[in-house]
Parts: C-alpha cells; sequence; structure tokens
C-alpha cells in the first residue's frame, strides 16, 4: 500500500555534505520526499524525539549526538515506504549493514549511523507530527 515514513539524516551525514546522496539513494529506490526542513535540535528536542529510549546506556550520548549538528527531517511516501526505507538504509550497526545500503556506505559506527527512519505504521505517525503539520506534506 502507498505509505508514509519519516526520515532523518543524520549530523554526521549533514556536517559531510552527504544529504544529496542519501536522498539520491532514497529515490533510487522509489520514495518520493513530500516534506523536508533541515534543523539543529536542541538536546532537549533530541531527548524527546527518542523518548523510547530513555533507559538505554547510550541514551545522553544518542541525544548529544543529535544535537551536536544540523539534521535534515523528511517525509518519504512509496508503496512499502516503511520496509523500504528500512532496506535503503541497511542495519543499524553499519558493520552488518548489506552493501549498497546507505549505512554500509556512509555510517561511521552505530551511533553516527547516518540515517533513522520510523520502524512501524504507529511510530511513523506519531514521528512525522513531532516534526511536521500536516499542511507541510505535500504528495
Ligand atoms: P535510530 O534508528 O536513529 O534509533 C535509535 C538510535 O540509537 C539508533 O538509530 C542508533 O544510532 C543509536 N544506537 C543504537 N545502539 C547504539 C549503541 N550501542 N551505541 C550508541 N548508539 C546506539
Amino acid at each position: 500500500a502507498l505509505e508514509r515514513t519519516f526520515s532523518i539524516i543524520k549530523p554526521d551525514a549533514t556536517k559531510r555534505n552527504l544529504t544529496g546522496a542519501i536522498v539520491k539513494k532514497f529515490e533510487d529506490a522509489g520514495l518520493r520526499v513530500v516534506a523536508s526542513k533541515r534543523i539543529h535540535l536542541t538536546k532537549a528536542q533530541a531527548g524527546e524525539f527518542y523518548a523510547v529510549h530513555k533507559e538505554r546506556p547510550f541514551y545522553d550520548e544518542l541525544c548529544e549526538f543529535m544535537a551536536s549538528a544540523p539534521i535534515v527531517a523528511q517525509v518519504l511516501e512509496g508503496e512499502d515506504a516503511i520496509a523500504k526505507n528500512r532496506e535503503v538504509m541497511g542495519a543499524t550497526n553499519p558493520a552488518d549493514a548489506a552493501p549498497g545500503t546507505i549505512r554500509a556506505e556512509f555510517a561511521e559506527s552505530v551511533g553516527e549511523n547516518s540515517v533513522h527512519g520510523s520502524d512501524a505504521p504507529e511510530t511513523a505517525k506519531t514521528e512525522i507530527a513531532y516534526f511536521f503539520s500536516g499542511l507541510e506534506l505535500v504528495g
């Protein structure tokens, strides 16, 4: 079915000027950018976005990193967008990511792994709403 998912191009990637290269991977896979904004999160905003990971040992490091430089938050639309986006990103840890995936090609470590993508329809909905209003989604 036609779906929307939420994507973040993370600080390690924006710093290395990889925004275009990453978007190209999504577009080549048939995903369409229907909303996009470059923002510099505060640590508190990053913490709210990643609240589900609050109890994890890497939470503080994760929030610190996500607030360390600008990110590009996007909504991607396409057939099975959630699964497709995850396929193009590759495994969370770049050491496990399949060749040709974004994380295999660009990620620096499990923490600085270049991209985030929603893991399920419910999280996609929540994550999109955290960054975008309905009027900003232009299909
Ligand atoms: P993401 O899809 O953005 O969701 C949570 C993030 O936590 C994940 O990608 C990783 O970047 C990060 N993460 C997961 N495991 C670790 C870890 N062991 N150390 C640091 N960061 C991690």
